[in-house]
């Protein structure tokens, strides 16, 4: 009923709120890149950021706001200034990749391709409106366009036909229509027959995006205040928009390659006996894993910076020993400061006022775990600066993981869960109510700690995770998904929900594996493992009353398969930190949906712009597609492949791209296939990071005509590389006839690696299904290689061979700084 209710408000809100639409255009100026049009009392202006990038504003009584939210960290400015033109009606703003054309009577703005074509349009009838403090903006909907992004929310991945909200909410045990959860990022993607354009909407209101659900023809974005302020991204492809994007709001910083391991969390491990003891069965049992968490038992009645002495008397022993077997520990952080006089955080943080407060100037009061707590004002640069600084406590003693929770900010007694709307934010010294900070609050605490920690171990890349985000939360945290259910649903909903916020600008994603609340079953466990091992963020939680599952629950059989799953992400770990790599350069994140790597296939557009069928595949880096099993009892899977070349990478089959198929997918292995041309580097596996030197280094080669990759590697945990410590090689292959041949480039950059070997695995070339070729002569540089047998090979320096079954050739070398050039002759 609710429900119902609410639609009807949604649908009623044009009719019955008193919406007033932009007019006429009275004047129009331009100045440099920026064109101001002018209405009445009202201003909207348009600002050239880049050929393809285009920043809109509107100020209905004629001043624009001054400050907006802190997504946007960079500016830009185009390289030509555009060509602006009027003639009758209109202006028409030429930016080099396309066009805006000003309707001028009324005010509607069109963007268009420079052939012509319309791309995005104001809805003619109500464009850009506002009523008292409320903006929104109607565009026209297309039929044919589908819409993604949108940062976290459950559900399908295509949003058409959706009606979202931005407002940070906790909500345990979610579903797929729960709608707002923790994060907001007003963003979004629109894909047409190929092409994609992209929308910031830079508010932090609570803004609403309909997509299509009030009406069958248009959509429309508009927040409770702040300014109607959007920037509009031409593309054409997804990735064109998102590098745009994150030249904005700035990409993630390379994470510590630890925080790449598997972590394991419940909610709690106490005391200090059963952290031990995890930690033992890890290493007994020969899993991986690096990270372990202490979740809210671990403090003195729920006081944040404090260690209840009971369950952790020494502390600093336990995570010294914990070191001593490899593992970092991290901590949970809640906002939320008990009140308490005789808590020096609380002390500290009144008497530096570091609170929020009630408009009456009293400190605002609401209750979390510890019961009555003070907030910190993250928005003050101050209080940030306190924060931090109260790290210190927990750093000395060897905390290395920042998990930031609860940071919406949750408030338990309040009857909208959260601060409320007039509480005020000092907002770097302009003094505004929750109401615009809301949607911050979480950002700001991940800056304030990942800031701090910078500070107080300035050597070492931080390793901070949030629930709460805003757009740009990504320069300083990772994110999960927050409190999921261990059912097939849940395993299933994560996958479009890490991808949508992947490509929302925040790589470093991931659910929680095994679910939040509930119990899975041995099989659902073992194959949200596996998911996990293509998700940037692995880690395994659950709620506190729930049975445990670390991977060795489930039995004997799921023990060994979930080492193996493990075991795989450790192997792919230098892939998977090329991949960071990729998305700290570029924005471009490794989790991606297959339409944003492949906007042009109908059929990937088809599926994925389907309303039942969610996206289920997706790529990892532009090499690897994963097919996840995700329902119970599957022991095959059905896939489309995108065009190309694609390698099954358990069976080495090679399949051609654009048909069905269906592969194997035993319990104990997730499908994935690698695209032909694909370079994929892969370590030994080791118990957790730097536990052994990475020798060998492998590079498994999919054969194509020609392909050129980079390989990425550097110390994994210093800030060495920002001063180029780092080492960079482009491995080029080709392939005509009968010779296959590699280039590893000269390495860049001044970091060495130990000296070790690297294998080069070339997978065979094949045909028809079949091996059409065999390695009968290996050339490094000018030398012939010699040929070992496969027995011999590891006890080899220099030498090649070929393994029986897979037809693969394996080049075995020392690995150089140098260049080195390999030919391999293939006989028939
Ligand atoms: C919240 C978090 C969850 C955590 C719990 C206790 O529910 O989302 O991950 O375990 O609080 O701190």
């Amino acid at each position: 009923m609710r429900r119902i209710l609410l639609l009807l408000l949604v649908s009623c809100s044009f009719l019955s709120a008193q919406w007033k639409s932009i007019g006429n255009v009275d004047s129009v100026s331009v100045e440099g890149n920026s064109v101001l049009l002018i209405s009445g009392t009202s201003q909207v202006l348009i600002q050239v950021l880049a050929e393809d990038v285009v920043r809109v504003r509107l100020a209905p009584s004629g001043s624009f706001r001054e400050h907006t939210t802190p997504a946007v960290v960079n500016t830009m400015s185009p390289a030509q200034p555009p060509k602006v033109t009027q003639a009758e009606g209109l202006v028409e703003i030429r930016t080099g990749k396309g066009m805006v054309v000003a309707k001028k009577n009324p005010l509607r703005l069109q963007f268009l391709e420079n052939d012509g074509t319309v791309i995005n349009e104001d809805d003619p009838s109500k464009g850009m409106a506002w009523d008292g403090p409320e903006i929104r903006i109607w565009k026209i909907m297309p039929f044919e366009e589908q819409y993604f992004g949108f940062g976290e929310k459950a559900g399908r991945l295509n949003k058409k036909w959706t009606h979202m909200t931005m407002w940070n909410s906790d909500i345990p045990a979610y579903r797929a229509d729960t709608d707002p959860l923790y994060e907001s990022i007003p963003f979004f993607y629109a894909i047409r027959d190929g092409r994609t354009h992209g929308i910031f909407f830079d508010n932090s209101y609570r803004s609403s995006f309909d997509m299509g659900k009030a009406s069958g023809h248009l959509y429309s974005f508009g927040a409770a205040g702040g300014e109607l302020n959007y920037y509009f991204f031409f593309g054409p492809t997804p990735g064109s928009v998102l590098k745009r994007f994150t030249e904005l709001i700035g990409t993630m910083p390379l994470p510590p390659m630890w925080s790449l391991g598997y972590q394991q969390c419940r909610w709690s491990y106490y005391p200090e006996s059963r952290v031990r003891e995890i930690a033992d069965n890890f290493r007994k049992r020969s899993i991986p894993a690096d990270v372990l968490y202490l979740d809210i038992h671990y403090m003195d009645g729920y006081r944040i910076f404090t260690w209840d002495n009971e369950r952790f008397p020494d502390p600093r022993k336990l995570i010294h020993d914990l070191g001593v077997q490899g593992f970092k520990v991290a901590v949970i952080l809640d906002p939320g400061i008990k009140e308490d006089p005789d808590y020096h955080a609380y002390q500290s943080g009144l008497s530096g006022d570091h609170f929020l407060k009630n408009p009456d100037g009293t400190v605002y009061i609401g209750n979390v775990w510890p019961g009555p707590c003070a907030f910190p004002d993250f928005s003050s640069a101050a209080a940030r600066t306190w924060w931090g600084d109260q790290l210190k406590l927990l750093s000395d003693i060897g905390i290395r993981g920042w998990w930031n929770d609860m940071n919406e900010p949750a408030v338990f007694n309040e009857p909208a869960k959260t601060v409320p709307l007039e509480v005020l934010h000092h907002d770097e010294g302009r003094l505004t109510p929750h109401e615009k900070n809301h949607n911050l609050y979480g950002m700001r605490m991940t800056q304030a700690t990942y800031e701090g920690v910078r500070k107080l171990l300035p050597d070492e890349r931080p390793f901070v995770l949030t629930r709460a985000s805003f757009a740009g939360g990504q320069r300083y945290s990772a994110a999960w998904t927050g409190d999921n259910i261990a059912s097939w649903e849940h395993l299933q909903m994560s996958v479009p929900m890490c991808l949508n916020l992947s490509i929302s600008g925040q790589p470093f994603v991931g659910p929680d594996i095994g679910g939040f609340f509930g119990n899975p079953s041995g099989e659902l466990f073992a194959r949200w493992l596996q998911l996990g091992v293509f998700m940037p963020l692995m880690r395994g939680h659950s709620v506190i009353d729930a049975t445990n599952k670390e991977p060795w629950e489930y039995g004997k059989e799921f023990e060994r398969i979930n080492r193996q799953t493990i075991e795989l992400r450790y192997r792919l770990l230098p892939h998977i930190y090329n991949q960071m790599w990729i998305a700290a350069e570029t924005g471009i994140p490794p989790l991606r949906p297959l339409i944003f790597q492949y906007p042009g296939d109908p059929e990937i557009a088809a599926r994925e712009a389907s309303v039942q069928n969610a996206a289920m595949e997706f790529m990892f880096g532009e090499d690897i597609l994963v097919a996840p099993v995700l329902w119970q009892g599957d022991k095959t899977r059905s896939l489309r492949l995108p065009d190309g070349v694609w390698y099954d990478y358990w069976s080495g089959i090679r399949y051609e791209g654009n048909q069905n198929v269906t592969v194997p997918a035993p319990l104990d292995r997730i499908p994935f296939f690698v695209k032909a041309g694909g370079v994929i580097p892969t370590q030994p596996v080791m118990q957790y990071f730097a536990e052994k030197a990475v020798d060998p280094l492998t590079f498994t080669i999919y054969p194509a005509e020609r392909s050129i990759k980079t390989y990425y590697e550097d110390d994994g945990v210093s800030f060495g590389y920002q001063e180029g410590q780092f080492r960079r090689k482009t491995i080029r292959q080709d392939m005509t006839g009968a010779i296959q041949s590699l280039v590893f480039s000269e390495a860049e950059g001044s970091y060495e690696p130990a000296a070790r070997s690297m294998i080069v695995r070339l997978v065979a070339p094949q045909a028809e299904g079949k091996i059409v070729g065999r390695a009968s002569a290996v050339m490094v540089g000018s030398e012939k290689l010699p040929r070992v047998q496969p027995s011999r090979a590891e006890a080899a320096v220099r030498g090649w061979w070929v393994d029986e079954v897979s037809g693969t050739t394996n080049v075995k070398l020392p690995d150089l700084k140098e260049e080195i050039r390999i030919v391999v002759e293939y006989a028939k």
